[in-house]
């Protein structure tokens, strides 16, 4: 137990995630309210950037600086400190957004009703999958027709491969939505569209009194009756601890649009969610209540502005107490630096802090210091493990347009790829450099950084490649054996570890029968 440790209890830090246009920001908003972060609906900005302006610099230019505003929402809460962290909406950021996750305690995820499961969601689900976030699932849009949820519970189950338990059921939907049963407080919620709450909430203990009639009418009673019998036979019953391993997921449903079913919401997970958990480091498990300072650098954001290029550097804070202008470690650089204007972002501004603690996010004002993945410590030797990069989903060769400039561009590169922009391999056989992503628009955003941020000029020549995977073995003459015949293939990553560049999912496969001493790998971890 430490001095802090009431202070680290207290702490609940996740984030929010969906598929585009799911009702994140909106759900946001709502959150905010309550929290008394925000005061009129409206007040978040959507952070995604529109579909149609994939290119349209300005537009990105004002989103990534409304984004910097709202990349951590913190509120009080009935004693808890809430901490939501923003995740980049637009799905060419997805790796942005899989690093955000490395700094949560847990996420909530919103699916609409009427399209269910969605390809980004899946892909994130993955990601906690990998963790062990404890996960919430919050159906939005019930004001609108959609899927049976029944139908769309089996379809969690199957695409989110986790196990749900539903804590509040739907009456109804569309424009017979009639509320919902709080199967976690046991309350009847009733809902009249458009009035932003709940209009009656009533204790309901009995499901099976006949006021329930009264209520909802004969039909949808019986409905509600039959439905909640057949929860309880199907679903096993809500046990936190199994939530708190990842291993079920509750689910919510509600409109955050009228905010309906929000504040149900979020009082089970103040009550539910895990305050900040132990985190494991290459030398040890770190536990949140040691007194001892240590984080890690999961974000950077860099000021797109040339005049003054400067960057806030994220910091999750994985034990103890940061405080302002301590001396803390640099343990990449071996090195003590003092923070004189940490921010933490209460209220939606950007304010110093003069202390934080476990499960706060700090923003660092930096100028190049960090990279991601960085551990800041009271002084221990430590490194926290990183999320691992995946795979990327698009390669270009990247090529200097001004030879007068090629130090600007190495440097540029060399930055971007730090910042996590996007990930760098060198190609073996003609040493190339290949830059790979996972949406089209991290090309353009990094062209455009690196001549305005560093008056580099480059362009793109295409690659036509299938994935890049990490290859090991245990046989290092297999493995030797291996890089020769696919020298051609071979690339390192920023790391200098090894990558087989492979250009279609079938001579992958044939790689993978042909030299089965050898393990691919899809991520960068292993
Ligand atoms: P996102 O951040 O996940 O991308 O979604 P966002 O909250 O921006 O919501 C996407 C759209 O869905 C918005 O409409 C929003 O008003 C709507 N929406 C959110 N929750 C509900 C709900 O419970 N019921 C209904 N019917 N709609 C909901 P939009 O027209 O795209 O944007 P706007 O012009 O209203 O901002």
């Amino acid at each position: 137990m430490s001095q802090y440790s009431e202070e680290i209890k207290r702490r609940r830090t996740f984030a929010i995630v969906s598929h585009p246009d799911a009702g994140k920001t909106t759900l946001t908003e709502k959150l905010l309210l309550f929290g008394g972060a925000i005061h009129v609906a409206g007040a978040v900005k959507s952070n995604k950037i529109k579909k149609t302006a994939t290119s349209d610099w300005m537009e990105i230019e004002k989103q990534r600086g409304i984004s910097v505003a709202t990349s951590v929402m913190a509120f009080d809460y009935e004693g808890y400190k809430v901490n939501i962290l923003d995740t980049p909406g637009h799905q060419d950021f997805a790796e942005d957004t899989f690093r955000t996750l490395t700094a949560v305690d847990s996420v909530i995820i919103v699916i609409d009703i009427a399209k269910g499961v969605e390809a980004q969601t899946r892909k994130l689900m993955e990601v906690c999958r990998m963790r062990k976030t404890p996960v919430i699932v919050f159906v939005n849009k019930m004001d609108r027709d959609g899927k049976d949820p029944f139908d769309l519970l089996d379809e969690i189950e199957e695409e989110l491969q986790i196990k749900v338990r539903p804590l509040s059921w739907p009456i109804d939907m569309g424009q017979r939505f009639k509320g919902v049963y709080n199967i976690y407080e046991q309350k009847l919620d009733l809902y009249t569209p458009s009035k932003q709450y709940v209009t009656e909430k009533i204790e309901f203990n009995d499901i099976n009194s006949p006021e329930l009639e009264s209520h909802i009418g004969d039909t949808l009673a019986e409905k509600l009756r039959s439905d909640i019998e057949l929860i309880e036979g199907v679903y096993p019953e809500f046990d936190v601890e199994t939530y708190l391993r990842g291993d079920i997921a509750p689910v919510f449903f509600g409109s955050a649009l009228n905010n309906f079913g929000v504040k149900e919401l979020l009082d089970c997970f103040v009550k539910i969610a895990p305050s900040p958990r132990p985190i494991q480091a290459v030398e040890r498990v770190v536990e949140p209540e040691e007194d001892n300072f240590t984080g890690f650098i999961f974000k950077i954001h860099a000021n797109m502005d040339p005049n003054h290029r400067s960057c806030i550097a994220f910091v999750k804070i994985c034990s103890g107490r940061f405080e302002r202008n301590a001396l803390y470690k640099h343990v990449r650089f071996g090195k003590q630096l003092r923070f004189s204007s940490p921010t933490a972002f209460m209220a939606q501004k950007k304010e110093t802090v003069d202390e934080a603690f476990a499960g706060d996010i700090i923003g660092l004002p930096d100028t190049g210091n960090f990279k991601i993945g960085d551990t800041l410590t009271s002084g221990e030797e430590l490194h926290f493990k990183g999320l691992p990069s995946f795979s990327p989903e698009m390669f270009k060769y990247i090529e200097n347009a001004d030879p007068m400039k090629a130090k600007q561009l190495n440097k540029g590169i060399e930055q971007l790829m730090d910042e996590g922009v996007a990930q760098l391999f060198t190609n073996q056989f003609n040493g190339r450099k290949i830059i790979g992503t996972v949406g089209q628009l991290q090309f353009e955003v990094i062209q455009y950084r690196l001549l305005h941020e560093y008056g580099a000029q480059c362009k793109w020549e295409p690659i036509s490649l299938y994935k890049a995977c990490w290859i090991e073995s245990e046989n290092q003459a297999a493995l030797e054996n291996f890089k020769k015949r696919k020298s051609q293939y071979m690339a390192v990553d920023k790391e200098g570890r090894d990558v087989y560049l492979a250009d279609s999912g079938y001579v992958l496969t044939m790689a993978q029968q042909d030299f089965p001493d050898i393990k691919f790998h899809f991520t960068s971890e292993f």
